[in-house]
């Protein structure tokens, strides 16, 4: 009953002439297809080609970041109304690496979640856990903390225009993905947070996708899943033929 979602993360790749040949060959291949929700993520130097490419089709366009004013004063930020204006749907928002590298608190990606829903824009809220708080014993904690400060003012009737992607930070970029069986305890579990936070039916129509070396070797096995209806895909998106078998991933 959930529409699955396969988001290609592009991160700080491409340049406007390859993000071009890449859209292209994307709408040419998976343009029309109605069964599942595709959305990649583009540099935001190349938002505008990448929209003006697959324009009419079904893939949908997201900024990678944003900043939580609509407008102003803050040299080298964009807005959620500028990501609107230039023909975005989707926002990716709190990833792993802006956390880390940008030191993102859950506060300021939550003012972001609230800036993005309040431009008509859906929200995909990045949360994850290191390997030593897996390890630790903490993930589950960690884990709530950002949801639970990630979504707080998020109203239950726009609770299910966001998606929660989980990326846990020692699968991104390492080749070593979550067994299915480790995901999918985490996605029942943040299923269950948004039950407590919005209510039992919008956490059952809310979408929760898995990252973390998404290949289109093992993106059969997580979609088996009961709670897993998507993944956010970095490396293996870059390359039209891996996206499109992972967006052709098979159906039950
Ligand atoms: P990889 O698929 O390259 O591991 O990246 C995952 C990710 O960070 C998507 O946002």
């Amino acid at each position: 009953m959930r529409k699955p979602l396969i988001a290609g993360n592009w991160k700080m790749h491409k340049t406007l002439a390859e993000a071009a040949a890449l859209a292209k060959e994307l709408k040419d291949s998976l343009g029309t297809m109605t069964d599942i929700d595709i959305v990649v993520a583009p540099s935001f130097t190349l938002l505008n080609t990448v929209v003006t490419t697959v324009r009419d089709s079904a893939i949908a366009v997201a900024g990678q970041n944003c900043y939580p004013r609509p407008s102003g004063a803050f040299t080298g930020e964009i807005s959620a109304e500028q990501l609107k204006d230039c023909g975005c749907a989707y926002g990716i928002i709190g990833h792993s690496e802006r956390r880390q590298l940008c030191g993102e608190s859950n506060a300021f990606i939550n003012q972001k979640v609230v800036a993005l829903l309040s431009s008509g824009l859906r929200p995909i809220l990045c949360i994850g856990e290191t390997l030593e708080e897996r390890e630790s014993g903490q993930m589950l904690t960690i884990l709530k903390e950002q949801l639970v400060s990630g979504l707080r003012q998020v109203l239950p009737q726009q609770a299910g225009e966001v998606v929660v992607a989980y990326e846990p930070v020692w699968a991104i970029g390492t080749g070593k993905t979550a067994s299915s069986a480790q995901a999918e305890e985490v996605h029942a579990f943040v299923r269950d947070t948004l039950g407590k936070l919005f209510g039992h039916d919008c956490a059952q129509k809310s979408r929760i996708l898995y990252g973390g070396s998404v290949k289109p070797a093992n993106i059969d096995e997580l979609m088996t899943q009961p709670n897993i209806d998507g993944a956010l895909v970095g490396g293996a998106s870059l390359q039209a033929d891996d996206f499109i078998k992972i967006v052709s991933f098979t159906r039950p």
